[in-house]
């Protein structure tokens, strides 16, 4: 037991600063081994920035990291991984146009005699899989998964390693509540077997039940770290944003008996959406529920023109529109907030005023002949403002914002538009309390104003506490209906397909 005299990750003094931000200011943190160390702290506080440092993908600019008492300086995560640090990123960002299985052992490949030993490979992967009691298709190309199977895949890439530092940033805001029990008991057994989990996450219940430490983190200093037994959520929150900060309650507007705005009538995509049905009237947020692979986002992509559909009609307002790409859905007062901000939404390398504006470039050139710049301008600033996105710097380049802000400005965007009907999918994926509450505000701000919503979330208690109206489906079909407040346990049965009588 001579390891645990040392701390197994020692961040000494660290400062990291990027034109203008110092996204870490005199940090220094002790990670001791055998231990799952939890980084809070609002978005843009400096959590990913930290664990990027401990799994080698930047370098700090100040400060010394030690490794098992060594000082350490990684040229690069790979670097990392040869002394047994391995980061699953926010960003998802393996090799895409590989294979699951070629993902999961890229670099560490069984070889002999130089030779890739796929055989070999296809064998361990599947006892691997096997002995976490993941199910992943092993030859998907990587590209053609949904965000949920990327992560799984990064995580097995880690275990595969036999990586001794396992870095998670966010590992479960792409996961089910099921997922998220599997991945939690694995880093449970991952514990028992003496690695150290340095965990990013924005569920506060999440880190009190999973983690030995928290850290907190706010505008880039060290708030404090404790172990869990020490903290609640209310400590951690104002941890997080400063003792002001209160929960706040939410309050469901009334449910809006008003005309239907969104009509669709009889969608179908084989093999994908069987014989959807739904209708939205102005003002009604109406939650879709269902666990992954049900067709939430399959749905979503239907009517907003993003997926091809083989039958069925879309209306707004009254009259059938011809959908077949996200153009027509806009030209229809339709939003889409995709559930991956990286691959359907965000220009990382614009700054963030043409991100946001980029949605409104055709309506405000429409309405005034010309661009009004100045008009632009403050309408962002505005909205900057509202969903809080730090840095408020209209120039900031996209690329350079925490994913949570990053999130915010795709919200941003559509807000300027003032659509007839918005489509969220995991609209706070990623984002800090305050900024969630935020957005759960604007979402009821929107519908107050006569938009219809349709929101898609993993997170059950989002949908029931936003929706006034809820659907369920499985696969691919819309099979439940609830009015107001369902009992979340009638809810989850239904997604599973058990209890309850289907709808026809
Ligand atoms: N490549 C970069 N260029 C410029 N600024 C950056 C870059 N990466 C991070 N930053 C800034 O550093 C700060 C910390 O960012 P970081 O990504 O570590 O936050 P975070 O705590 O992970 O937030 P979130 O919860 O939103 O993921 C932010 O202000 C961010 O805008
Ligand atoms: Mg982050």
């Amino acid at each position: 037991m001579s390891t645990t005299a040392l701390p197994h990750v020692r961040l000494d003094s660290i400062g990291k600063r990027y034109s203008g931000t110092k996204a870490l200011d005199n940090v220094s943190v002790e990670v001791a081994a055998g231990t799952v160390h939890a980084l809070v702290g609002a978005n843009g506080a400096g959590k990913s920035t930290l664990g990027k440092i401990i799994g080698g993908v930047i370098r700090p600019d100040e400060g010394q990291v030690f490794v098992g008492g060594r000082p350490v300086r990684y040229a690069s995560p790979r670097d990392a991984r040869t002394d047994g640090i391995a980061t699953i990123s926010q960003e998802l960002s393996p090799m895409p146009h590989m294979t699951v299985i070629e993902n999961v052992y890229f670099g560490i490949e069984p070889r002999r005699a130089g030779i890739v030993q796929f055989r070999q490979m296809r064998r361990r992967y599947a006892e691997l899989v096997a002995e976490w009691g993941f199910e992943l298709d092993g030859g998907a190309r990587v590209e053609s998964l949904r965000t949920a199977d990327i992560q799984k895949a990064e995580i097995l890439r880690a275990v595969a390693s036999d990586a001794q530092v396992i870095v998670m940033d966010e590992p479960t805001s792409s996961l089910t509540s099921i997922e998220t029990e599997k991945l939690h008991r694995m880093i449970d057994v991952l514990r028992e077997r003496g690695k150290t989990i340095v965990y990013v996450s924005h569920f506060l219940d999440e880190v009190l039940g999973l983690a030995d430490t928290v850290t907190v983190l706010r505008s880039g200093r060290l708030v404090r770290t404790a172990p869990v037994a020490e903290e609640t959520e209310e400590s951690l929150v104002a941890g997080m944003f400063g003792a002001a900060a209160a929960a706040e309650n939410f309050t469901k507007p009334a449910p809006a008996t008003a005309p239907v705005v969104l009509d669709v009538s009889g969608l179908n995509r084989r093999g994908v959406l069987r014989d959807i049905s739904l209708q939205l009237r102005a003002g009604e947020i109406v939650g879709v529920a269902g666990l992954i692979g049900s067709g939430r986002t399959e749905l979503a992509r239907a009517v907003t023109g993003a997926d091809p559909v083989d039958s069925g009609t879309i209306a707004v307002d009254g009259t059938v529109r011809h959908i077949r790409s996200p153009a027509d859905a806009m030209a229809a007062g339709m939003a889409y907030l995709p559930e991956s901000r990286k691959d359907d939404g965000l220009f990382l390398e614009l700054s963030v005023a043409a991100n946001i504006t980029f949605a409104d470039l055709r309506s405000v050139a429409g309405r005034l002949g010309v661009l009004s710049l100045g008009r632009e301008r403050s309408r962002t600033r505005e909205l900057l403002d509202l969903t809080s996105v730090r840095p408020a710097n209209p120039s900031a380049k996209v690329g350079h914002l925490s994913g949570g802000n990053q999130q915010k400005v795709l919200f941003a965007r559509w807000l300027l538009r003032n659509p007839r009907v918005l489509v969220l999918d995991e609209p706070t994926r990623g984002v800090d309390v305050a900024a969630r509450a935020a957005i759960h505000r604007l979402v009821n701000r929107l519908a107050a104003e006569g938009t219809a919503v349709l929101l898609i979330s993993s997170e059950i208690e989002e949908v029931l506490g936003l929706a006034h109206r809820v659907l369920v489906m499985r696969r691919g079909s819309i099979t439940r209906e609830f009015s107001a407040d369902p009992p979340l346990d009638a809810v989850m049965e239904a997604a599973f397909g058990l209890g309850g009588r289907t709808i026809a």
